[in-house]
């Protein structure tokens, strides 16, 4: 009996030793030896039979086996179960894991270089709902029932009825604010635009304008010519010339499309040696990329606001003038930064984002 519990001693330790630090495997081994009809137990009940003079003896061999599978095992169960907390115990001392800053969308922040060029001068940021009626989008304006940009093509209109449509240019806003206010003032309206055009790298379905309006008892073609050419000079370089167009708009008369020195060919980022309107590299035959060997890009459409829109929100057309004009967010961007695709802007790949 003695050899017996010394054997079951050593198994006992050397299965103990070998469960690792496996909570199951443990708990197993408990079960098997400490049990209700464990090893132990069993050894116990076995000491019954023996004569009485043997059993204290036994019974002390017995009590010492199962004091030493006692603490073999508790030994063990709190090791794993150490090892466990461990796991989950977070170390102070390590670095921190960095969030990635945020940053301003580039067409917000074109948008918001843009209006501070005119908040400068003296211009108020004013706003107008995306959504508009047949009237401000295009009536107020002067622009026909005729003209292509009222056709379902040109313009999304709302399903639920035939009065509402998404704006397709920021100039409503001029008459909404006309409407409600009396000159003299100069606004610059910025947002979203939407025209049903396909897809492709220079059209999307939405994009930005920002449009202007001065209005006062004596504003003068002069004075649209001086505040486009501060901001043309602010926005792309001092060295930068503009040229105006002949053009025809509904809502302004006259009207012109207003062009700068392109920027790529003409510039002045380039050595002098380099500028050659038009052409790619001072000297060579290839035309430039980006205004196609004209020497000019154009920005934006503007005029001096026309009589009749004047007259469509209750102002006295002898009695005011104004400069109105309206410029592509996106475009001034690409234009400023080289972008090749306006898809860029609206696909959301931090890649392109985090390079503004
Ligand atoms: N609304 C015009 C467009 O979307 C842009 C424009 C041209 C606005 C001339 C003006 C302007 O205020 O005077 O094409």
């Amino acid at each position: 009996m003695k050899d017996q519990i010394r054997q079951i001693e050593q198994e006992a330790l050397k299965e103990i030793a070998s469960a690792g630090l496996s909570m199951d495997a443990l708990e197993a081994l408990r079960v098997k030896y400490l049990g209700r009809k464990g090893t132990v137990t069993e050894l116990f009940k076995t000491m019954a039979l023996l004569p009485p003079d043997e059993k204290p003896g036994i019974g002390v061999l017995i009590n010492a086996l199962k004091s030493t599978v006692t603490s073999a095992l508790d030994g063990r169960i709190a090791g794993a179960a150490r090892s466990g907390e461990e796991a989950d115990r977070v170390d102070v001392t390590l670095p921190g894991i960095a969030g990635k800053p945020g940053r301003i969308h580039p067409v917000t922040q074109t948008i918001n270089q843009i209006c501070s060029v005119f908040i400068s001068l003296g211009f108020k940021i004013v706003e107008g709902p995306e959504i508009e009626t047949e009237r401000y989008n295009f009536e107020a304006l002067n622009i026909p029932l005729e003209h292509p940009s009222r056709d379902a093509f040109d313009t999304f209109y709302l399903k639920s009825s035939e009065k509402y449509l998404l704006r397709s240019h920021t100039s409503p806003v001029q008459a909404r604010f006309m409407e409600k206010n009396k000159p003299p003032f100069s606004i610059i309206v910025p947002g979203k635009v939407y025209r049903p055009d396909a897809t492709d790298a220079s059209h999307s379905f939405m994009f930005h304008q920002i449009e202007g309006l001065a209005v006062s008892d004596s504003i003068r073609f002069s004075d649209l010519k001086g505040v486009l050419e501060i901001f043309a000079k602010q926005l792309f370089g001092k060295e930068t010339k503009m040229r105006f167009r002949p053009s025809f708009f509904p809502f302004t008369e006259p009207s012109a499309e207003v062009d700068i020195s392109c920027i790529l060919c003409s510039n002045q980022r380039l050595p002098p040696a380099k500028q050659g309107a038009g052409q790619a590299e001072a000297g060579s035959q290839k035309r430039c990329s980006l205004c196609g060997g004209k020497g000019w890009i154009e920005i934006l459409g503007a005029g001096m606001v026309n009589p009749k829109v004047f007259k469509n929100v209750g102002y006295d057309p002898e009695k005011v003038t104004g400069f109105a004009f309206g410029m592509g967010v996106e475009r001034i961007a690409i234009l400023k930064y080289g972008i090749p695709d306006i898809r860029l802007f609206f696909e959301n790949d931090v890649r392109f984002l985090k390079q503004f």
